[in-house]
């Protein structure tokens, strides 16, 4: 397969961007979108060019460090997928490519697709929550969801694609998916009150916006998060605030 990509290209965070086009022959259609990355990075390091910045790390859809966005959409428009998921088979021969990095004021870019998302892993902090897979890895009967009509616990993976598509940054679909998992799964639910009063000021904090109901965070988040549980987040924060006026 022979494709053209456009990359959005930033030395820096203060760094104007450019975007810079590449053709690359030759592809495998078995081939990971990341492994493609890969290939075209040996080339300019051979070509004395400096090479890409992506992030990435476990390559199995897991520890969400990969997203970018292709063609404007988050993780690209294959459903269901992170960035590191998709094979070369999911594109067209000839296909040109605008690979660009999440773009929020809270998830700043660091270098070309490579963007600053510790500021999930704060407002995760302010709630004092835990990663979804250690409540996977409580006891079986402890991690019985605590509310017989919920699902398994929302695998949230923390890659900030629900921000970089939100038109206000928001990163409710996010936090909804960690207070879903903390007051309905963990066995120690203590605390949830002021857990999402802390939630949700921190993400202020951040700089993410406020949620309007677009619903195009729900469209790619790559785990098939419900925007139902920015609604259960929003009814813990006013619950939270009613107890504290002791109604
Ligand atoms: S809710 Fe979905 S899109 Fe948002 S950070 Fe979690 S996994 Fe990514
Ligand atoms: S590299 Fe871990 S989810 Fe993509």
């Amino acid at each position: 397969m022979k494709l053209t990509l456009k990359i959005l290209r930033q030395e820096n965070p203060g760094a104007k961007s450019t975007t810079e086009t590449y053709t690359v022959e030759d592809v495998d259609p078995d081939m990971r979108f990341l492994y493609m990355l890969d290939m075209l990075n040996g080339r300019l390091i051979k070509e004395g060019i400096r090479p890409i910045a992506f992030d990435h790390g476990c390559r199995e859809g897991i520890c969400g460090d990969c997203g970018f966005m292709i063609n404007g959409v988050p993780h690209g428009h294959h459903s269901g997928k992170t960035v590191c998921q998709l094979y070369m088979r999911e594109f067209e021969e000839g296909d040109v490519l605008l690979l660009e990095p999440f773009r929020s004021r809270a998830l700043p870019v660091i270098q070309d697709l490579l963007v600053d998302t510790r500021a999930l892993e704060r407002v995760v902090q302010a709630g004092a929550f835990v990663p979804s897979f250690a409540v996977e890895e409580t006891r079986p009967e402890q991690s019985q969801s605590l509310d017989e009509k919920a699902g398994p616990p929302p695998f949230c993976i923390e890659c900030g694609a629900c921000v970089a598509a939100c038109p206000n940054a928001s990163a409710m679909l996010f936090a909804g998916a960690k207070f879903a998992t903390v007051s309905g799964f963990h066995p120690d639910r203590s605390d949830r009150s002021s857990r999402v009063t802390r939630i949700v000021a921190h993400m202020d904090t951040e700089g993410f916006g406020a949620c309007s109901n677009h619903g195009e965070c729900e469209a790619v988040c790559p785990k098939g998060i419900s925007v139902d549980l920015i609604a259960g987040l929003n009814a813990g924060y006013i619950s939270a605030a009613l107890r504290r006026l002791g109604k």
